[in-house]
């Protein structure tokens, strides 16, 4: 025992000791801090609510029935458009959705997979392992656990059976383009596969490096190829100051086993499912016709040109249902939508058309009222909403 340790003193020595020490612990936690907060990408969160396990846990739809299950309707109406992630947990049984459209849809993708691959498929050498190991999952777990009506594992031959379009799938690939090639005729869902940027500068941002999209909906998909998520979506509106920073950090720190889904809705003028453009327009683009219009009106003074080209029965809501999840092993993210169209006298005969008319002026009265433009509301708003009103019968 040190002798002046003892007594009224020692105190000190001890609460000096104690200050010193705290005051070593919090540089050195500064320490560690400090550089990750600008340095250091993020990473996966590890959540104990999700994990692997939940890529194994699908809940089985055992009597479904393909010809007896309608399109879910989807009616995401807003008083005002926000744009936002807008997202809702979900399970990875949710996945894909089946329904009657089924056949023609998957007729309509095999046709464009077989004769224009190159607008409908890519994959980059780097996305090779990740799907492979979507295509596994799907065939070995997802697709006969979730839907056993429509296929069924064949362990004799090592392939599943789609006892719809009667095809057989190979349970093991080597090859990604077949691979996905096979998942956009067996699935009538678009996928698209991101990883992170191997550029330091990116900072881990994600990239596209693989698709399988048959209905584009006004975007060209091979040139969104090698693009971060920020560059893919340059056209939209706001994106940029009121998005961009919270989808990078979700893409970044989304953790395996958690899906999250979202629907968005536009209206166009058409019903082809695979379209590259025309679905957007800048306004640029609608000045231009503006001009245009005003030249033709002035050659045919008195003709009463009233043509705004909308055509309703051709008219559509288009909807998309959209997931998002990450892969287990190569821990790719997993983008996927499928596509539903409404026709507007289904819409009308539904009833409810208030919601919708509302959504539609709605568009210009939330945080970006550019979209009003972007999704060329200006040109067939006011017309949709007579017929949905019933003030106009075509
Ligand atoms: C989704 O789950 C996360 C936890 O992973 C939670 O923080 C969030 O509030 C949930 N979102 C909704 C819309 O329920
Ligand atoms: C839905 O959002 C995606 C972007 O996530 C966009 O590419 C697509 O055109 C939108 N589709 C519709 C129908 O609005």
């Amino acid at each position: 025992m040190i002798p002046f340790l003892r007594g009224p003193t020692s105190w000190v020595f001890l609460v000096l000791g104690l200050a010193f020490y705290i005051y070593r612990r919090r540089r050195n936690v500064n320490k560690v801090k400090a550089p990750s907060s600008y340095s250091t990408p993020p990473t996966p969160t590890k959540d104990a609510t999700y994990s692997e396990e939940s890529y194994h846990q699908i809940e089985p739809l055992t009597d479904f029935n393909l010809a007896a299950t309608e399109p879910i309707k989807i009616r995401p109406f807003k008083p005002k458009y926000h744009l936002t992630m807008a997202l809702e947990n979900t399970t990875m049984s949710d996945l894909v959705a089946m329904d009657n459209t089924y056949i023609e849809r998957i007729k309509l993708r095999k046709d464009l997979i077989e004769n224009q691959p190159q607008d409908v498929l890519a994959v980059n050498p780097k996305a090779v392992d990740a799907i492979l190991e979507f295509y596994t999952w799907s065939v070995h777990v997802y697709l006969p656990r979730r839907f056993p009506t429509i296929f069924t594992l064949s362990p004799t031959t090592s392939t599943l059976y789609n006892t719809i379009t009667h095809q057989s799938l190979p349970l093991h690939l080597t090859s990604a383009v077949h691979a996905l090639s096979l998942i956009g005729q067996t699935i009538d869902d678009d996928f698209l596969l991101l990883l992170p940027s191997s550029n330091p500068q990116d900072d881990g941002k994600y990239r596209l490096e693989a698709f399988i999209t048959c209905f584009p909906s006004g975007f060209n998909t091979p040139k969104k190829l090698n693009l971060l998520l920020s560059e893919i979506h340059g056209p939209v509106p706001g994106y940029s100051e009121k998005l961009e920073k919270s989808m990078d950090r979700f893409f970044a720190t989304l953790p395996v086993g958690k899906m999250v889904k979202r629907h968005n809705w536009s209206v166009t003028t058409h019903r082809r499912l695979f379209t590259f453009d025309g679905n957007h327009l800048t306004d640029e683009e609608l000045a231009a016709q503006k001009h245009k219009e005003n030249e033709n009106e002035n050659e045919n003074e008195g003709a009463g040109v009233e043509d705004d080209g909308v055509d309703i029965e051709q008219t559509v809501l288009r909807c998309e249902r959209q997931t998002l999840h990450r892969l287990p092993k190569t821990k790719a993210l997993v983008f996927a939508f499928k596509t539903y169209q409404y026709g507007m006298r289904e819409l009308r005969n539904e009833g409810g058309v208030e919601d919708f008319c509302a959504a539609i002026d709605g568009l210009g009265l939330g945080n970006v009222p550019g979209m009003t433009v972007y999704k060329r509301q200006v040109v067939w708003g006011e017309k949709v909403k007579a017929f949905l009103r019933g003030e106009i019968d075509e």
